[in-house]
């Protein structure tokens, strides 16, 4: 009998990475304490990279099982924390950097990766979330560690048709938070508004350098999931004592900034790593995100996808064009 699964594999060529499906056996799967019967992955702007990127932007091993997100049943375990059956989800930890990651119908995690997928959310629905929106619970919990709250003033999601974004201003509507959700994509206003969002502005306002070191405070705090210019632009325009919860790179690196907004009005501009995040902060989140996050909305924004689509969406993410959260199932 043979144990024979589908996987996506990232192997190394004279001209740099070739990923292509292929066929592995359980022993080919590097690391570990425990067996997943993989039932979905995710696609996210990162797993764009990796899968269109240079040799060693994203992924540093080769060959190399891609996907930073999976979800599944455990099959075999050498953890007394995890039993045959458990359903269970890893994301970060390096996978599709130096670790194996998710594109795959068996993976090999080590326990100290997995969380018990938490009651009230099933597989499917805990790769809706995925590390997208994962990250924007933790971009949610950033804030209000700062002390923010509903009636602390206007939050601006920006990206706010991407994964990260969508979620964000499902989970803030959620809370009671008025939202202004940027985006470039007009076509998309409708379902923002249909996700909570009070207000919409278009991405290309904050492009706009205005020259001053500070601009008229707008909004009491931010979920920036775009970074570079935008960022820059964002933080001149935050209301004393606001903070801005930032995660994402899509239109940028590099963040150009004076001390002002800082030290005349207070600032804070809050980092946030949902890879190397703490186990305790990882629980905690999934447990709020089953809170606070509305399954209904969760549903509107995700569209899940066999595996034969992940190659060609991965172009589509990386040119700004999908929407919301692609779930991967990685057994049809
Ligand atoms: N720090 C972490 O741990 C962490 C975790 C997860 C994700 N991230 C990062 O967060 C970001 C969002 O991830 P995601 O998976 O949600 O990606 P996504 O679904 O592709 O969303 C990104 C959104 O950014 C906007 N965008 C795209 N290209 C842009 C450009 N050139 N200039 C300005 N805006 C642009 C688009 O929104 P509109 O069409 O609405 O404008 C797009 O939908 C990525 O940079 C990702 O790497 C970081």
């Amino acid at each position: 009998m043979t144990d024979s699964f589908k996987a996506l594999l990232a192997t190394e060529t004279d001209d740099g990475v070739s990923v292509d499906f292929t066929d592995l056996e359980t022993d080919a799967l590097p690391q570990g304490n425990v067996l997943i019967d993989v039932a979905y992955s995710t696609l996210n702007y990162k797993d764009g990279l990796a899968l269109n990127g240079n040799k060693g932007r994203i992924m540093r091993n080769l060959p190399m099982v891609p996907g930073i997100d999976l979800a599944g049943t455990v099959t075999q375990s050498d953890s007394s924390d995890y039993a045959v059956g458990d359903a269970v989800v890893v994301n970060g930890w390096g996978l599709s950097e130096t670790a194996w990651g998710g594109y795959s119908q068996k993976a090999r995690m080590k326990s100290d990766w997995l969380i018990k997928i938490p009651a009230g959310i099933d597989i499917r629905q805990a790769m809706a979330i995925g590390t997208a929106g994962y990250t924007a619970m933790l971009c949610v919990m950033a804030l209000e560690q700062m002390g923010m709250g509903p009636d602390s003033g206007e939050i601006l999601v920006t990206g706010a048709a991407g994964g990260v974004g969508s979620v964000a201003i499902a989970i803030l509507a959620k809370l009671g938070y008025s939202v202004t959700a940027a985006t470039g994509r007009a076509e998309t206003h409708d379902y923002l508004k249909d996700l909570g969002a009070a207000n919409l502005i278009g991405r290309d306002e904050l492009e706009e350098d205005s020259g001053r070191p500070m601009d008229k405070p707008r909004w009491a705090g931010a979920v920036d999931t775009v970074g570079g210019d935008i960022l820059s632009h964002v933080l001149k325009a935050i209301s004393p004592f606001g903070s801005v919860a930032a995660c994402g790179n899509a239109a940028g690196l590099k963040v150009e900034t004076t001390v002002l907004p800082f030290i005349l009005r207070g600032v804070n501009l809050l980092g946030v790593n949902s890879v190397f995040c703490p186990v305790p902060r990882r629980v905690e989140a999934w447990k709020r995100l089953v809170t606070d996050l509305p399954l209904d909305k969760l549903e509107s924004m995700t569209e899940v996808v066999p595996f034969a689509d992940v190659l060609g969406l991965s172009k589509e993410i990386l040119k700004g064009q999908v929407r919301g959260r692609i779930v991967v199932d990685v057994n049809s």
